[in-house]
């Protein structure tokens, strides 16, 4: 087989390799799926400026994000039942990250551990908080994130009430995965992927079982969700979240003006301009697409952060230029992951770098922090 080029092919390899129900999980959004596709549809709408006679040496794309040196403005994005995409999934990732020097996010829907993941790493990564109703259950999650020594919290607030994956429902996605028929088939038919999941014991959510009280259906995340996710989370519990971790906090979901200045004025020392990947609602408008307002919005108080529909180096450079300190990618790496394991997350990295480093020479910028709007062609046709 070729060398994977593009995240695409990428992905391409993931759909082969995954089961059906755990390829589908990263593969869709909600409803009609059409926040997701605007998500990578808009990058292209952005022009870029081709610069020539500029001297082009000496590049740099290294940066900070919520003040952690970063190799480039990218950072793995948390997301859950990571471990499924590949046995061990989130202690690969978070490998292949540290060693590249990007941030790695842990989500609390992952299937590993906080504690498997600070087994394996050396530098301190992140954590993704979900708010539950259970609020013991939370001090003690932010109690172990201490502990394993992350740098920062991420809060994610767009996600209290699930929204609908299609896919989802109908393939009986759960984690481990259910003796049925239709599941039995899927594994079949994807042997390499059986055979290292039979090999770790890790095919549960670690974060939460033997951590959390009366879970009922802890296999179904949509039950666990409906259950558990606290629907009245407010500005009120950003605060005590904010006290109780008393360390680095990043607030993940923002896609308004009006939400951004409220987050800039919680004392947060980051936002992610986020619409879970297209996940929660659609119909929502695509996250490159309120970049610019929320930065002139709130741009001079707060890190501003983006994610969704990143799939190419050229999408970050966008991103940058149009005024986000740093980006996630959340899909692109867990393709990777599903592809080939640490080396295929090692491998989206190292596409989106390359792809970076080039569209920034070729828009006459050697250095990542000098990247601004002025990269950005406007159409006139
Ligand atoms: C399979 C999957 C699982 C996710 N799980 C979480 C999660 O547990 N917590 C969270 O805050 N965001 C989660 N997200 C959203 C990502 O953090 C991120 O916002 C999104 O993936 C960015 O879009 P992209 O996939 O187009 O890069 C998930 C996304 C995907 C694709």
């Amino acid at each position: 087989m070729s060398k994977p080029l593009t995240i695409a092919d990428l992905k391409t390899r993931a759909r082969r390799r995954v089961p059906k129900m755990f390829f589908d999980y990263a593969d869709s959004g909600s409803w009609t799926e059409g926040t997701y596709r605007a998500n990578e549809e808009d990058f292209s709408k952005v022009k870029l400026r081709q610069r020539v006679l500029v001297d082009m040496t000496n590049r740099s794309l290294a940066t900070t994000m919520a003040g952690q040196d970063a190799s480039m403005p990218v950072a793995l994005a948390p997301t859950g039942l990571c471990g499924m995409q590949h046995a061990d999934g989130e202690m690969l990732a978070a490998k292949a990250a540290e060693e590249f020097g990007v941030p790695f996010t842990l989500s609390t829907m992952s299937i590993c551990s906080i504690e498997d993941v600070a087994s394996v790493t050396s530098k301190p990564f992140w954590f993704q908080l979900y708010v539950m109703k259970d609020r013991d259950f939370i001090n003690n999650l932010i109690d172990r994130a201490k502990a394993a020594n992350c740098s920062a919290l991420m809060l994610t607030l767009d996600l209290q009430i699930l929204g609908q994956r299609h896919k989802d429902l109908r393939n009986g996605l759960s984690a481990p995965p259910k003796w049925t028929v239709h599941h039995g088939i899927q594994l079949a038919t994807k042997p390499f992927w059986c055979m290292d999941m039979l090999r770790t014991k890790r095919r549960g959510f670690g974060n939460i079982v033997g951590h959390a009280k009366n879970v009922s259906d802890l296999s179904s995340l949509s039950s666990w969700t409906a259950e558990q996710f606290d629907p009245q989370l407010s500005w009120k519990d950003v605060a005590w979240i904010k006290e109780r971790w008393g360390g680095k906090l990043i607030l993940k979901g923002i896609l308004d003006e009006e939400d951004a200045r409220a987050a800039a004025e919680s004392g947060a020392d980051a936002i992610v301009v986020s619409n879970h990947g297209g996940r929660q609602l659609d119909g929502a408008l695509s996250s490159i697409s309120m970049l610019p307002r929320i930065v002139d919005a709130v741009g001079d108080k707060i890190e501003v952060h983006l994610d969704g529909g990143i799939r190419s180096g050229q999408d970050v450079l966008k991103a940058v230029a149009l005024g986000a300190r740093g980006t996630y990618i959340g899909r692109p790496y867990l393709y990777g992951l599903g592809a080939m394991g640490k080396a295929g997350v090692t491998t989206a990295l190292e596409i989106i770098r390359k792809e970076m480093d080039v569209t920034m020479a070729l828009c006459g910028k050697r250095d990542i922090q000098t990247v601004d709007r002025s990269v950005i062609a406007e159409t006139r046709f």
